[in-house]
């Protein structure tokens, strides 16, 4: 087998057909397979058995009833399945020309390079096919602002931000990986320096159906783009401090209102508990959720936390002035310090705890916070 083409798909039963011919006319002398790794909950499963029933190389099918990590999930199972060590990824919709996974291929066999990405942004790429201008632009502006965060891993990378590239397995840790929503090439470029030749290609418009991009997915590619950088605790910091402005904000907007203000305060509390929580259940903990119990209990537990923590704290302070003669300011931030790094560690520890075995779960707390102190 020269090649496993990988198809992440949600969705798309009118493209199969269509990308099967091309993709199969294109790698004409080549053994090549198709594997689609699809989440749909339409009839897209039935269309994909009905083509590859007819089609000229073999076409498998992996459907996921419980679809982890999303787009970037799909891509990571297409590569455990896949019979290559050499896998394209390619989107469902015909946005990427199967023409050019042959440049790839070609590129790839000059042997210099671990990934060929199909670029959009060198001599010969366009971007035309991206929706509207909106799309252009945010694109444009999340490239370069991940470029800047990785200046040194994406030095060769001019489109990180493709779902079209070719990868050799062998010089991947597909382990290490965590796969969350769409940017999976960012998730593999990021984690290890890998050798990156690019070619041209022109983004087209969809054959049919709908994009799936969405707010959601741009919110999941900045906490992405945060814990690759930062690790999940500053993730964890971004979120806490935007709860304090927006507790802030509450409580004035509600005294501006008339409200009494210690009642405005409890209201705005309130608010923001429960708007922190649902940013770390969706964004920060994201990937622990699925193994880590019932939603509700981890509600108990992160405000039980917030209840102790402000009992807890004022007699710290007073312990810290008293006994060890600390100014009451430094005192204060540094209960609030300690306060941040206990409530980070009792969240990613006991809050998202796996409920598997004992060693899965001591593995998936201790793994995650090795790569952060790596980092
Ligand atoms: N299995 C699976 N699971 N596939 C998914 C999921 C999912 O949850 N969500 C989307 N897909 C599939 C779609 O069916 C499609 O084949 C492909 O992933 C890309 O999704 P689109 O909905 O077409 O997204 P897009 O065109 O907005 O985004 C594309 O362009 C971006 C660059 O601008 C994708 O290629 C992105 O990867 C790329 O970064
Ligand atoms: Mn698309």
């Amino acid at each position: 087998m020269d090649l496993s083409v990988i198809v992440p798909t949600f969705n798309e039963g009118p493209n199969v057909a269509e990308l099967v011919r091309r993709t199969t006319a294109a790698l004409r002398g080549r053994a090549v397979e198709i594997v689609f790794v699809d989440d749909s909950t339409d009839d897209t499963p039935d269309i994909i058995r009905t083509v590859a029933a007819t089609a000229d190389v073999p076409v498998r099918l992996i459907h996921r009833d419980d679809p982890v990590g999303g787009l970037g999930g799909a891509v990571v199972e297409g590569f455990r399945a896949a019979a290559s060590d050499r896998c394209v990824v390619m989107d469902g919709d015909l946005q990427h020309p199967p023409e050019i996974i042959a440049d790839l291929l070609e590129r790839a066999e000059m042997g210099d390079a671990d990934v060929v990405v199909a670029s959009r942004y060198i001599a010969g790429g366009t971007s035309d096919g991206l929706a509207n201008a909106v799309r252009t632009t945010v694109s444009r502006a999340s490239t370069l602002l991940t470029k800047a965060m990785f200046p040194k891993k994406l030095h060769n990378c001019s489109d990180p931000m493709t779902g079209f590239f070719l990868v050799d397995l062998r010089a991947l840790d597909l382990e290490s990986l965590r796969p969350r929503g769409f940017k999976i090439l960012l998730e593999i470029l990021a984690r290890k320096q890998l050798r990156v030749a690019e070619v041209p290609f022109a983004f087209a418009p969809r054959f049919a159906g709908e994009s799936k991009a969405s707010l959601s997915q741009g919110m999941r590619f900045l906490t992405q783009l945060t814990m690759l950088r930062f690790g999940r605790m500053s993730a964890f910091a971004v979120v806490g401090g935007i709860g304090a402005l927006a507790n802030l904000a509450i409580m004035w907007a509600l005294t501006e209102f008339g409200m009494e203000y210690l009642w405005a305060a409890v209201v705005a509390s309130v608010i923001t508990i429960i708007g922190n929580f649902l940013l770390l259940e969706y964004l920060v903990f994201a990937d622990m959720r699925a193994e880590s119990g019932q939603m509700w209990h981890r509600f108990a537990k992160s405000f039980a936390f917030n209840g102790i923590e402000a009992i807890v704290r004022i007699p710290v302070i007073g312990i810290l002035v008293e006994r060890a003669h600390l100014p009451s300011v430094l005192a204060a931030a540094l209960t609030l310090v300690a306060a941040f790094v206990v409530r980070f560690v009792f969240h990613a520890l006991v809050v998202y705890a796996p409920k598997k075995s004992r060693a899965a779960r001591i593995a998936a707390v201790v793994e995650p916070l090795e790569d952060e102190l790596a980092a």
